[in-house]
């Protein structure tokens, strides 16, 4: 039977849930402090960038099963499954910041009328559901009322995240009690319907699922990054090196994509609070703070390996102390977000790699299809363009930092003409080497060791 559920917390993780949960049948309605945002969701107006989302929000509002409200009192007492979906940001000692999970909390204990299940999806420190089952157990102890706690952690990945959303490769539910169980089988019959399977565990331990699923992935990208560092240097390709580790089962081919470092909203801060979990229980998480550390260090590289290109190209000496070959430089950046398919700027290596190019004196002139307004509130002093071919139109060099599919397709001949030199740092890898120098360009991609052959093809460097 479909239930009636409050979505507390409307950011990305609780829209998702909202309207996915709305589209399983059940009656939801989400909840938001912000107003205004409130506003725009009734209206079917999504205040991220996420595809698909739109669509899903627009017909469950128009069922009738999705509303959005600012009464977070009157929607508790409501519902009788309440999902916590508010944000845990890091704070600077690497743990999570609980506040708005406790405020939520606090509410509920406020507004507990009748048996409810609480179900946590905000990512939050091992220990934390248990932390609210007691107390809600004293709130309820007084008023009489019954109610049980249940962790079911999310594992969306943003652009992606209504096919995530749907078709999940397993969902996870802590959970101690039958009657919780029998109503959390009932909010995802949809799920049990396509046989996506379920891992009933405890609170505990679902809890860890999520921070062990977030840090093996990020310390996964780490690990392939400092391989294509190493490859870089023997002259090996780390495209076929990840291929083949891939065709190992064990392996697995997924998450081997070597990049600028890693970023967004949940693994710099999710590998943070394990590491920080693990200092308090004694327990060092020594891999992943390894990763972490790798993953910084990745970033830093980005802007090392421009400024060799641009000393090679112009015949400047990166290692003359005070040599700095990006000072006056123009570079277009090609790509603002933590990745394709988001706005979304949170821990992007954009950030710190623009940080870098300003800080050596170098005039960014940048393009992102979706991430532009959110990068001007912190960088204004960047030039925004319209498109790619503004952007490196007067540059002096081209980096690419988002895998945004429109870059895929540049038409490098334009680029050759717009560009002073023609340089092309691409962090993600998604040129074609061969077509880049065919074009006469000075390319490097990360782990492929481009530049040495370049180095061995032509001892004089390109210039435009
Ligand atoms: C991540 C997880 O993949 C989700 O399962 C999880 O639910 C989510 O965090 C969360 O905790 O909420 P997300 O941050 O949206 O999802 O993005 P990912 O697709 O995982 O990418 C994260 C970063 O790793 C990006 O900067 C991406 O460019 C980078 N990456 C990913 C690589 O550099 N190489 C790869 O092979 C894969």
């Amino acid at each position: 039977m479909a239930k009636n559920i409050a979505v507390l917390g409307n950011g990305y993780v609780g829209l998702l849930a909202a309207v996915g949960l709305a589209d399983f049948g059940n009656t939801c309605i989400g909840v938001d402090v912000n107003q205004q945002k409130i506003d725009s969701l009734n209206k079917g107006i999504s205040p991220i960038y996420e595809p698909g989302v739109e669509e899903y929000l627009r017909r469950n509002l128009a069922s009738g099963r999705l509303r959005f409200t600012t009464n977070a009192a009157e929607a508790i007492r409501m519902s009788q499954v309440l999902f916590i979906t508010v944000g845990t940001p890091q704070m600077d000692n690497g743990d999570a910041d609980l506040s708005f999970l406790k405020q939520v909390v606090e509410t509920i204990a406020q507004n507990l009328n009748e048996y409810k299940v609480v179900v946590t999806k905000s990512t939050v420190p091992v220990g934390t559901n248990r932390w609210i089952l007691e107390t809600l157990t004293n709130a309820g102890f007084t008023a009489g009322i019954d109610f049980d706690v249940v962790s079911n952690p999310e594992f969306l990945r943003e652009g992606r995240a209504t096919q995530d959303f749907f078709h999940p490769d397993r969902t996870v539910i802590g959970c101690e009690s039958p009657r919780a169980q029998a109503i959390m089988e009932d909010v995802y019959r949809a799920l049990n319907l396509i046989s996506v399977p379920f891992i009933w565990c405890d609170l505990e331990t679902a809890e860890l699922i999520k921070y062990a699923s977030n840090a093996f992935l990020a310390t996964k990208i780490s690990f392939i990054n400092e391989m294509a560092n190493l490859a870089e240097a023997v002259g090996a390709d780390i495209h076929q090196v990840a291929k083949a580790m891939g065709m190992d089962g064990r392996i697995n081919p997924k998450f081997l994509h070597p990049g600028p470092g890693y970023g967004g909203s949940c693994f710099p801060k999710d590998t943070a609070a394990l590491v920080h979990l693990g200092n308090k229980h004694r327990v060092p998480m020594r891999v992943v703070q390894s990763a972490i550390e790798a993953n910084i260090k990745q970033k830093e590289r980005m802007l090392d390996k421009l400024k060799l290109l641009v000393s090679w190209a112009l015949h400047t000496d990166v290692d003359h102390i005070g040599s700095n070959p990006l000072e006056g430089k123009t570079i277009a950046v090609l790509g603002l977000a933590f990745k394709q398919e988001t706005d979304d700027i949170r821990e992007s290596p954009a950030l710190d790699i623009v940080q870098g190019l300003l800080l050596s004196g170098a005039k960014v002139r940048a393009h992102d299809p979706k991430a532009m307004t959110n990068f001007s509130k912190i960088f204004p002093q960047v030039t925004y363009c319209t498109t790619a071919y503004d952007a490196v139109e007067e540059a002096d060099v081209v980096m690419l930092l988002t895998e945004w599919n429109e870059y895929r397709s540049l038409d490098l001949d334009r680029i050759g003409r717009s560009v002073s030199h023609k340089i092309i740092l691409d962090t993600r890898n998604i040129l074609d080497p061969d077509d880049v120098l065919e074009k006469g360009f000075l390319y490097d991609g990360v782990g492929r060791g481009l530049i040495g052959k370049q180095v061995r093809m032509t001892h004089s460097p390109i210039h435009a």
